[in-house]
């Protein structure tokens, strides 16, 4: 049985003191869950997320990260430096990076190994445009997205990679995939990442992300192979953050 892993990505929001009003209220609102919970919060945020998430179950995490250890890469952070401050998890490829910052299925290849090098726990996200939906070729592009990102790593590693299905035309539109064309996808990445590395693939962690709110985590976590959500919007409000990671409640 695999554990659902619900992740908050905030992008860019909040600063140290929204994110510690943030935290004075959430760990206590999902303290009962079983499922692991993680915030992947702004850089700056890191020590204050990390200092208040201190003995709840709460993790937190980056939303990006360079693949070179240290050097002259101006207004970057590398795995080591997250390692270094107790960083758990780091989101790798998200769309808007792939968008708007020149990420590549090779920068996220690069990245992802650095990140399982040094213990950090990676969401991998994947995802198609609304033309390439309508064109029919998702579950080509998504599949490919997967094996370029996988390329490369051995069976434990695998394991330990959570991939983020996130149709783009999703993401903050209000529009989510229904439960049924989410939960397709998350089977297509599951039989492409058997196919490549056998079944481990059982093991492997899919989330579902786009739009999640506290009114369809019930339904999009209720499918085979969803395992949780990547949640941007919603995850800025702890009352409504708590109730998609208590959706089963
Ligand atoms: P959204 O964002 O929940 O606001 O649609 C999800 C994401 O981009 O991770």
């Amino acid at each position: 049985m695999r554990r659902k892993v619900i992740a908050g990505n905030w992008k860019m929001n909040k600063n140290p003191m929204d994110t510690a009003k943030f935290m004075e209220a959430f760990p206590e609102l999902v303290k009962d869950t079983s499922d692991e919970v993680v915030l992947c919060v702004p850089y700056i945020d890191l020590f204050k997320a990390m200092e208040m998430a201190a003995g709840t179950n709460v993790k937190i995490g980056a939303q990006n990260v360079h693949y070179e250890e240290k050097g002259a890469y101006t207004g970057e952070v590398s795995v080591t430096m997250l390692k270094d401050i107790g960083v758990e998890y780091v989101i790798i490829g998200h769309s808007e990076r792939r968008q708007y910052y020149n990420e590549t299925d090779e920068s996220v290849n690069k990245k992802l190994k650095a990140a399982l090098a040094n213990g950090l726990k990676p969401i991998v996200c994947v995802g198609e445009t609304l033309e390439q939906r309508e064109a029919g070729i998702t579950k080509d592009f998504v599949t490919t997205q997967v094996r370029l990102a996988l390329e490369g790593l051995s069976n434990k590693e695998v394991a330990k990679t959570i991939i983020a299905y996130e149709p783009i035309w999703a993401i903050g539109t209000g529009k989510t995939a229904s439960a049924q064309d989410a939960n397709e996808v998350c089977v297509w990445v599951r039989e492409e990442i058997r196919n490549l590395f056998g079944d481990v693939a059982e093991e492997v962690i899919i989330q579902y992300g786009g739009s999640v709110k506290s009114s369809n985590a019930a339904e999009l976590f209720g499918m085979s192979d969803i395992d949780g959500g990547l949640v941007g919007g919603a995850s800025l409000d702890p009352e409504e953050f708590s109730k998609i990671v208590n959706y089963n409640k």
